[in-house]
């Protein structure tokens, strides 16, 4: 039995829409995936890696915040704006941080179902009204604040970190999210059940799965199977494709129609639990949700006049209106409009550096 919609089996790289924005769209990401498909040497670690960013953390240059970042102002919602940063520019003593409140969050220990596992299934009972559809963004932007929220009554210190993996976009498993050690994600899954054999996860019993073939007495483990037999991925889209998309969008809707498609192809193409209902049992998911969410952010921003800071509209996945007063569904109080603005309510306060 499968729980998947049909666009967790099939990466959709079409953009379903007519009209010249889709056109441009199509034709843009054609172009991409033949190049990226004819660009596909040997995949080597330094091969796409932008300039002034390495794959090995013992750089310094790369321990601290963009020094041109701006303090954030702060709101009347939110006298405090915390900063989420991009995982490849913090260090190995931030990652670390982040990742042993994850651990704490989510303790072998514990008895299960334990407060991370309750967020896992609760992705996984409104999975499928929250995707193919105007709700993805609203929805995972509440549902990974619930989770830093949940590590900061752990260590106050932390804030979600984002994964943007268009820096790696033509070489998927070249990130270096993909690496070992403690204070890493660890890389693609491996023997039978396609366990992810290192990293800061690779311990961590996974308790909701679909996978039903581990044998009586042997804890489920997080698993990632890579979609090409050699252990590299489909491609994804660099910086320059999902920038350009987000410079074509003129409304909400057009906005979700360009970004939802590859923030599918992540989950696809790392698959194993990524690729499933239970998709955050991999801490991957809300760092690839916080790099969604910050898409969303930079959108809004691009627009002078402001208006996008309210803008929502399209359609919920039954092909009924989405309005801004929707409540959040699995929020009993909490409507859209309240959430767009991540400035102005007490429940976010965050921005992206
Ligand atoms: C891995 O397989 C894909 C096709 O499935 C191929 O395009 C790619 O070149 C292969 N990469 C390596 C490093 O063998
Ligand atoms: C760190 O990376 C920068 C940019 O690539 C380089 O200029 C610098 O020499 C590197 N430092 C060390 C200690 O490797
Ligand atoms: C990172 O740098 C350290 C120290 O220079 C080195 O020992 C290690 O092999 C490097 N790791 C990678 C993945 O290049
Ligand atoms: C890592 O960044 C923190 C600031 O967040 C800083 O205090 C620390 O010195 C940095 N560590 C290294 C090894 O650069
Ligand atoms: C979004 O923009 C497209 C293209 O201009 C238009 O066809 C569509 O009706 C707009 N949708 C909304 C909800 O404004």
């Amino acid at each position: 039995m499968s729980y998947l919609p049909t666009a967790w089996n099939a990466p959709r790289l079409t953009v379903h829409r007519a009209g010249r924005w889709g056109l441009t769209i199509a034709a843009v990401g054609f172009v991409l995936l033949i190049f990226g498909l004819l660009g596909r040497g040997p995949p080597t670690a330094h091969n796409f890696t932008p300039a002034g960013l390495t794959d090995n953390d013992s750089n310094s240059s790369l321990s601290s915040m963009p020094a041109d970042f701006p303090a954030p102002t702060p709101t009347a919602a939110c006298p405090r704006i915390r900063i989420r940063r991009s995982i490849t520019r913090m260090n190995s003593t931030e990652r670390r941080r982040f990742l042993a409140a994850h651990r704490r969050l989510n303790d072998p220990r514990s008895s299960r179902p334990n407060r991370f596992d309750h967020l896992v299934a609760h992705h996984g009972q409104h999975h499928d009204f929250i995707h193919e559809g105007a709700p993805i963004f609203p929805w995972h932007r509440v549902f990974i604040r619930d989770y830093e929220a949940a590590l900061q009554v752990i260590d106050p210190a932390v804030t979600l970190p984002y994964w943007d993996w268009s820096e790696h976009g033509l070489y998927p498993e070249t990130s270096p999210v993909f690496q070992g050690g403690s204070d890493w994600f660890g890389g693609n899954g491996a023997g039978p059940h396609h366990c992810v054999p290192d990293g800061a996860l690779a311990d961590l019993p996974v308790f909701y799965t679909e996978e039903k073939t581990f044998p009586a007495g042997q804890a489920p483990c997080l698993r990632r199977q890579f979609d090409k037999a050699n252990g590299t991925m489909s491609t994804w889209f660099e910086d320059v494709a999902i920038r350009r998309w987000l410079r074509a969008a003129d409304n909400y809707t057009e906005f979700r129609e360009a970004i939802e498609p590859p923030h599918w192809l992540v989950h696809t193409s790392l698959a194993g639990d990524m690729n499933t209902r239970y998709a955050p049992n991999d801490a991957l998911f809300f760092l690839h949700h916080a790099y969604i969410d910050k898409l969303w952010n930079d959108w809004m921003a691009m627009d002078p006049s402001g208006k996008r800071y309210s803008e929502y509209n399209g359609q919920l996945k039954d092909g009924s209106p989405a309005a801004p007063t929707d409540i959040i569904r699995g929020y009993d109080q909490i409507r859209v409009v309240d959430v767009i603005d991540s400035t102005a309510n007490p429940r976010l306060c965050y921005v992206y550096a």
